[in-house]
């Protein structure tokens, strides 16, 4: 009998949205139209997870050291989500998907934070489909947030007392970290969880991953072998 090629889908991806910047750039653009290019996109690759059968997508949208760029790309930045996050979130929503934030919001503009809570507020707690977004996001601080939290709890410190006071909490951890535009490193992101996921490196400028180039990072992840340690 032939063999049927099956594609493993991962349960939890999470993308490094990289080379926003370098996109307009090369268009003689400037930053701002990368980054709404790469908010559009964002948008389109969640759709295509969801129709992929993940159930989970974390989108790395803002690092707490890309609080120290200039303020006009912050503003950009702010003023996208100001105008485009409750649209897509309600598209999102509509679709049947639940919406999660992971970061540190009070480190964001009070209007800014006020949008993205209306967000969380509207999205059921579970769906088939969750979507999950960075914003303001640290991995090292928000272990070292949740180790304090142990702390001030009275409990051991323990993988899972520590696991569960992640902001990713209750997520599985990412099978998949996909990081767009060519550099290869984690830059703070999920570094607690990332400690068995595949991890994927594109060359592409993030505004140009195409839904085709998600599917052949799932094709690529369906050909790897996970050991997690063992034999
Ligand atoms: C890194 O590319 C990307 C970011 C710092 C922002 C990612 C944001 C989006 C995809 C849009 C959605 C955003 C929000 C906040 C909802 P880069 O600009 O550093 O690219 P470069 O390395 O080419 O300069």
């Amino acid at each position: 009998m032939a063999e049927v090629a099956t594609v493993k889908t991962p349960r939890h991806v999470a993308i490094i949205m990289d080379g926003n910047g370098r996109w307009a750039k090369k268009r003689l653009l400037p930053r701002s139209a990368g980054h709404s290019a790469g908010m559009n996109r964002m948008i389109g690759l969640a759709e295509r997870a969801k129709k992929l059968g993940i159930r989970y997508l974390t989108v790395y949208a803002l690092s707490t050291e890309n609080l120290a760029r200039p303020k006009d790309e912050l503003d950009g930045l702010y003023s996208l989500i100001k105008k485009y996050f409750l649209k897509n979130v309600d598209a999102l929503i509509g679709g049947g998907a639940a919406l999660r934030v992971a970061g540190n919001l009070s480190l964001l503009p009070e209007d800014v934070r006020q949008v993205v809570n209306q967000g969380v507020a509207r999205s059921p707690k579970d769906a088939e489909f969750t979507f999950c977004i960075a914003l303001a996001y640290g991995s090292r601080r928000e272990i070292a947030d949740a180790c304090s939290a142990a702390v001030s709890d009275g409990a051991a410190i323990t993988e899972q007392e520590i696991s569960s006071r992640l902001y990713t909490a209750g997520m599985p951890d990412p099978d998949l970290i996909i990081r767009t535009g060519g550099e290869k490193r984690l830059s703070n992101f999920l570094l607690w969880q990332a400690a068995y996921a595949e991890l994927y490196f594109s060359d592409v400028l993030f505004p140009d991953f195409t839904d085709e180039c998600l599917d052949m990072a799932i094709a690529d992840y369906s050909g790897r072998v996970r050991r997690f340690g063992k034999l």
